[in-house]
């Protein structure tokens, strides 16, 4: 399906209409299916978005019924302002009554070959046969200023036939050694959400969005099969688009 573009006015605005469709997503698929299984991404952008699910969002959601993954993560411990786990425990997870053995970290105590190992056994836990992998309900996800998405950087190989592989990166001065799920199994998600905001993400932004290079912009590898794709922008990173792409604007 052709992804959607949504704008939103501010960080804040875009933040928020992303947890009612988090919260929308839950409600959904623990009807449908009982659970509902989500991968949260890491870096700056999805922490309001956390907040708000652990708090104004908070009893909107069933913790109980919810399972939280990771698309990708940095190879450092849990206790690292560097850990996207690290990032989501003390601003969400410590705050909801989400059962421990509903939150799937990585093993970021084991060497990134034995991590990624260990963390597509995790995956298959909840797979869906014939996948080696859940149906994600949804997946979040950012986008840096290099186009890269979750810890698929340009450059990286296009075809990927493991749905974990340990990565190398150099990005903004973050931690290099990660792991990250790969297309196979984003791409068998029922909703990815793309978060991005900022000026500094605008040109990036309109090449991944108008241009066919997934190579160089590896954020345009995620097309699910049978999902949606939704992008929320806000106005500071979607000044260098066309007017035509603006789908819809939601205040
Ligand atoms: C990570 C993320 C990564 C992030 C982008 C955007 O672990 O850093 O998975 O893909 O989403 O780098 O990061 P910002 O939200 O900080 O701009």
């Amino acid at each position: 399906m052709k992804p959607d573009v949504l704008f939103f006015k501010n960080p804040e605005e875009l933040s928020r209409a992303a947890a009612a469709i988090f919260a929308s997503r839950a409600l959904q698929a623990i009807r449908e299916r009982g659970r509902f299984l989500v991968a949260l991404n890491g870096g700056a952008t999805p922490k309001r978005l956390f907040q708000l699910l652990a708090h104004d969002f908070r009893k909107k959601m069933d913790w109980a019924k919810t399972h939280i993954f990771w698309g990708d993560e940095r190879c450092v411990p849990p206790d690292d302002p560097e850990s996207s786990y690290g990032m989501a425990k003390v601003i969400l997870l410590d705050r909801v009554s989400i059962p421990a053995e509903n939150v799937h970290p990585v093993k970021t105590d084991l060497d990134p070959v034995a991590a990624s190992r260990d963390y597509a056994l995790t995956l298959r836990r909840f797979a869906i046969p014939p996948l080696d992998w859940p149906r994600f309900d949804l997946v979040l996800l950012g986008m840096g200023e290099d186009g890269h998405t979750a810890s698929l950087f340009p450059g990286s190989p296009v075809d990927m036939t493991e749905p974990v592989i340990p990565v190398t990166a150099d990005y903004q001065g973050r931690p290099a050694q990660r792991i990250t799920l790969t297309p196979l199994v984003f791409n068998s998600a029922r909703d990815v959400l793309f978060l991005v905001t900022g000026a500094g993400k605008a040109v990036t932004l309109t090449h991944v969005l108008n241009d066919i290079s997934p190579v160089q912009y590896p954020a345009q590898r995620i097309w699910p099969v049978e999902g949606q794709v939704t992008w929320m922008v806000d106005e500071a990173a979607g000044t260098a688009l066309p007017p035509t792409s603006y789908l819809k604007i939601e205040r």
